[in-house]
């Protein structure tokens, strides 16, 4: 057992980094959206929409999630999405978040990219409220075309101000990251921030690691934990600052050890490596559920929960002086408990 309590964790500072905001539409939240825009999701109790919440994969997964997002019609329930996810977030001492959405989910089924972005930015805005400093990264969809994704970049340029970076996310397989290279480097040249999924035990996960860092020169990893199978890549990120998003419970659906002893080699390499939620409402937990989970199983020390912590904050894509506070903020609240 670790002696980290999950009172210091949930009140431990933190930067939320990789968060799907639909992948917080609770079976609360779900139910009550197919009701209002008079959606059929083929379930009328939080019992039934629970007992389709079976994955062993990312594409399983996938197959769940993506059809869900229909009860997502209006600006407002995407603002209500995104600001019942604050509301949890502050609970879990949440001070930063980057929230990643997926705009391609929603104007390939006829919503607007307008009534998409409207709505979030509106909660990232009364975020203040909560005393959370809110941003949103959009995520082009790999499983879709170059195409699809330069239509939705020209979208995102209308309302360069609402995004802070660009992400890559959905299925991998046979969906490398260089498939988006001229979006990576259009964004780059706008000035966005620049990530990317590299899931776990991916066929190809070594090759879009490296694709990721050496050709589109990413500024963090998604995931990206097997990096551990290739020193050289371990090398490059120690030297870069790289972050990886690492998020235990969404692991532990995919893989039986929730890539723990990864993560620890990476944080004995000095690699920043940090904890987040991915998708907590089809996962089984929030970003303090996540911290608790590797804490526990992997009997970190409290001294290895706080670097994951500091990390979050290192890798944000906020300003040094931002970060300097925030970093301040966590040691004044580890000297006090
Ligand atoms: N979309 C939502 N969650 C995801 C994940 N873990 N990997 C890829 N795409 C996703
Ligand atoms: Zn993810």
């Amino acid at each position: 057992m670790s002696n980290v309590t999950k009172e210091f964790i949930a009140g431990l500072p933190k930067a939320e980094l990789h968060l799907h905001i639909e992948g917080t539409l609770e079976p609360e939240l779900k139910l009550k959206l197919a009701q209002k825009n008079q959606i059929d999701i083929g379930q009328k109790s939080i019992e039934e929409v629970k007992s389709a919440y079976e994955y062993n994969d990312l594409a399983s997964f996938l197959s769940v999630y993506y059809p869900a997002m229909n009860v997502l019609q209006t600006e407002s329930d995407f603002y209500e999405l995104a600001f019942d996810y604050l509301k949890r977030a502050a609970k879990n001492n949440v001070r930063h978040v980057e929230i990643f959405f997926d705009p391609q989910a929603h104007t390939s089924r006829g919503i607007s990219f307008e009534t998409v972005i409207n709505g979030l930015y509106r909660a990232t805005l009364d975020a203040r409220a909560l005393n959370i400093d809110a941003s949103l990264i959009m995520c082009f969809l790999r499983d879709f075309t170059k195409e699809s994704a330069r239509k939705t970049l020209e979208s995102a340029l209308k309302h360069r101000d609402k995004i802070v970076g660009i992400g890559l996310d959905s299925d991998e397989h046979n969906n490398p990251p260089l498939k988006f290279a001229r979006q990576f480097e259009d964004a780059a040249a706008v000035g966005l921030h620049r990530t990317v999924h590299c899931d776990i035990d991916q066929k190809d996960s070594i090759e879009h690691i490296r694709q990721a860092l050496e050709i589109m020169e990413v500024e963090r990893l998604d995931h990206g934990t097997n990096i551990v199978e290739d020193p050289d890549l371990v090398e490059l990120v120690v030297k870069r600052g790289i972050g990886l998003t690492s998020c235990p419970l969404s692991n532990g659906f995919v893989s039986p050890e929730m890539k723990g002893k990864e993560v620890l080699e990476l944080l004995s390499k000095d690699v920043k490596v940090s904890i987040h939620s991915d998708d907590p409402a089809y996962f089984g937990g929030y970003i303090s559920d996540n911290y608790s989970a590797i804490a526990s199983n992997f009997e970190l020390t409290k001294e290895q929960v706080i670097q994951l912590a500091k990390n979050s904050f290192e890798t944000s894509w906020i300003s040094d002086k931002q970060k300097e506070l925030y970093l301040e903020e966590l040691n004044t609240y580890v000297a006090n408990n």
